[in-house]
């Protein structure tokens, strides 16, 4: 489903060679029950029927009440179901659908918040809280200013269309969901926020948009299966995610994730977060960052080309594209020309020093999307446990988080 090539990567077989011991401790770390929150990597197995219904029936009621659903949430808590939504959609016709999907909590900008208030103040509403902690400050701002206007609407009756995801023990917005009556779903204590895509935090926003996420999670067992071996030259996530590494030792301290679907954007959003917080420890790490071409060959080209090589780049394609448009006398569709420019670009920048790694998708749906999110997951997971750090906490996040708080609370 998902091709990784590391031809132009210029990382040779006995490279490779001198990780295998390291990434089979590591693999049989990663799938034993001894590494903390490491619940998502056997979660595409466990995942039940009666949690897919659970989610179908809530997706369901969301749908018969409303036109609008904000989704309130923001990293891992976010990301997930606003890059796959961007994936899957035909952004132009989002606006016609039957049910509005809009995210908020992911910025404090009082003019956004405004504004899409503003928009959806005719629509019938109804909230989807994602917080894995049920404290982060930014999600509970905009979910008290969400129920606010709930309330205001619907009176008593506002709760019934709170749909919240949370830890299913600890927090605030566990308290609040038990105490208020709200639809609530575990986010299981054993997978943190950027490991959850496919618990119902993906999910729900997903299925209340009319996907389907059998398919997801289909896709998802697919990538398990595939990413199952511990042996290097049988398991591409892992081969990736050592690829890495060997670069980051040869001094490339920028990975450079491109896309030429502009679909992907928020992906490339999602996979920044995904490594960033996963790796970026202790002083080392590669940085994330994310160009969209052929945009950006208009405007980062020339650096890409010429310019400090600090960076190796990871270019994503998808084989069969949704759908393909050209003109009466035209020698080539668009996707066979935005096809040949990514041959041109990969041969121009290769031959620029860069190394490059390329990595296809046959083409963009549901299950594609499950594939993926499990695919990089567990490249991520082996590029951190090769590297030394553990890929699922985040202090320095909470470093910040502990600032905001005690800042908030000085009059
Ligand atoms: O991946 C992570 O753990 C973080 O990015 C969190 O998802 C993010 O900080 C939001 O946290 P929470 O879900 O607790 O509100």
């Amino acid at each position: 489903m998902l091709y990784f090539d590391d031809a132009y990567a210029g990382i040779m077989p006995e490279d490779y060679a001198q990780y295998a011991q390291k990434v089979h401790d590591a693999h049989t770390h990663l799938h034993s029950t001894k590494m903390a929150m490491s619940g998502w990597v056997d979660y595409p197995k466990k995942i039940s029927d009666a949690y897919l219904k659970s989610i179908l029936l809530a997706a369901e009621q969301i749908k018969s009440q409303s036109t609008v659903l904000v989704v309130l949430g923001i990293g891992g808590s976010y990301l997930g179901p606003k890059a796959c939504l961007d994936m899957l959609e035909d952004e132009f016709l989002t606006e016609t659908k039957a049910l509005k999907i809009y995210f908020a909590g992911w910025n404090l900008s009082g003019t956004y918040h405004h504004e899409l208030l503003n928009k959806i103040k005719d629509e019938e509403l109804s909230l989807c809280v994602i917080s894995k902690s049920g404290t982060t400050m930014e999600t509970a701002e905009a979910f008290r200013l969400f129920k606010e206007v709930l309330i205001k609407k619907y009176g008593e009756k506002y709760n019934s269309r709170i749909y919240a995801i949370t830890d299913p023990q600890s927090g605030a917005l566990r308290k609040e969901a038990e105490e208020n009556g709200y639809t609530a779903f575990e986010l299981e204590s054993d997978i943190g926020g950027r490991y959850s895509f496919l618990t119902a935090v993906g999910l729900l926003p997903l299925c209340a948009a009319g996907y389907d996420i059998y398919k997801i999670v289909q896709g998802a067992r697919k990538a398990y299966e595939d990413c199952l071996p511990a042996d290097l030259a049988q398991n591409s996530a892992y081969r990736y995610g050592v690829g890495r590494r060997i670069l980051n030792e040869r001094d490339k301290s920028i990975e450079i994730f491109c896309v030429y679907e502009p679909k992907m954007q928020y992906f490339l959003e999602w996979l920044k977060q995904l490594f960033g917080e996963s790796e970026g420890k202790e002083g080392g790490g590669l940085f994330p960052s994310s160009l969209v071409f052929s945009r950006d060959l208009h405007s980062m080209g020339q650096f890409l080309q010429e310019g400090t090589p600090l960076f190796f780049e990871t270019v994503l394609s998808v084989n069969s594209p949704q759908k393909d448009i050209g003109y009466e006398g035209a020698q080539r569709t668009l996707n066979e020309q935005n096809e040949l420019v990514r041959k041109a670009v990969l041969q121009a920048h290769n031959k620029g020093g860069t190394p490059i790694f390329t990595i296809t998708a046959e083409k963009i749906s549901e299950e594609m999307f499950g594939y993926m999110t499990y695919f990089f997951e567990k490249a991520c997971a082996m590029s951190c446990m090769v590297m030394g750090v553990d890929p699922f906490n985040q202090p320095g996040v909470e470093v910040y988080k502990t600032e905001v708080k005690k800042m908030l609370s000085v009059k």
